[in-house]
């Protein structure tokens, strides 16, 4: 299968790409660097079946060649990084789904799998709390995706 995988340089994303082509499979691997780095995929640099394409996936792209699979993981992922990169969270959770999704539109492939985080957390307190905390102090606000 061929993947197309955004977060590749992502802790979760890059040991994703090593999993998938120990399994056969050919990993064309997106990422900005925004929390992750060029570290986490440099050990395969020299594998034939990874391509790295340097991209924000908010922005506008095309993959050329088949898509058989799209796995979206792109999103920084702890209560530190989304106080850091709040904007660019929400962007790549809404506009950077939708660019992924948009690559599974009339291209047959077979499946979309979305990686994000099921947690919804809260940005009015002090606190980051889970959906599924239970506090009559503070109440999650709305802001969540969904995981598949
Ligand atoms: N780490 C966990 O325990 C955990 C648990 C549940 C869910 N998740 C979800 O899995 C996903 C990956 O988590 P992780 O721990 O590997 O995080 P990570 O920060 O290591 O990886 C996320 C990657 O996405 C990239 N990225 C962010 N915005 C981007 C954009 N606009 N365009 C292209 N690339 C972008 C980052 O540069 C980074 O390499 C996240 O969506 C996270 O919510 C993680």
């Amino acid at each position: 299968m061929r993947i197309v995988l955004s977060g590749a340089a992502g802790f979760i994303g890059s040991h994703f790409c090593d999993r998938s082509l120990a399994e056969g499979h050919t990993v064309v691997g997106l990422d900005n660097f925004l929390t992750g780095s060029p570290q986490n995929i440099q050990h395969l640099a020299g594998e034939a079946r990874f391509r790295f394409i340097e991209q924000d996936i908010t922005d506008e792209f095309s993959i050329d060649g088949p898509v058989d699979c799209v796995v979206n993981m792109a999103s920084p992922a702890s209560p530190k990084d989304y106080l850091e990169h709040p904007i660019e969270t929400l962007e790549v959770g809404s506009r950077g789904t939708q660019r992924m999704l948009e690559l599974v539109v009339g291209r047959g492939s077979e499946q979309f799998r979305n990686r994000r985080s099921a947690a919804v957390w809260t940005w009015r307190c002090n606190w980051l709390l889970p959906l599924r905390a239970r506090s009559s102090e503070w109440r999650p606000s709305a802001c969540g995706i969904t995981s598949a």
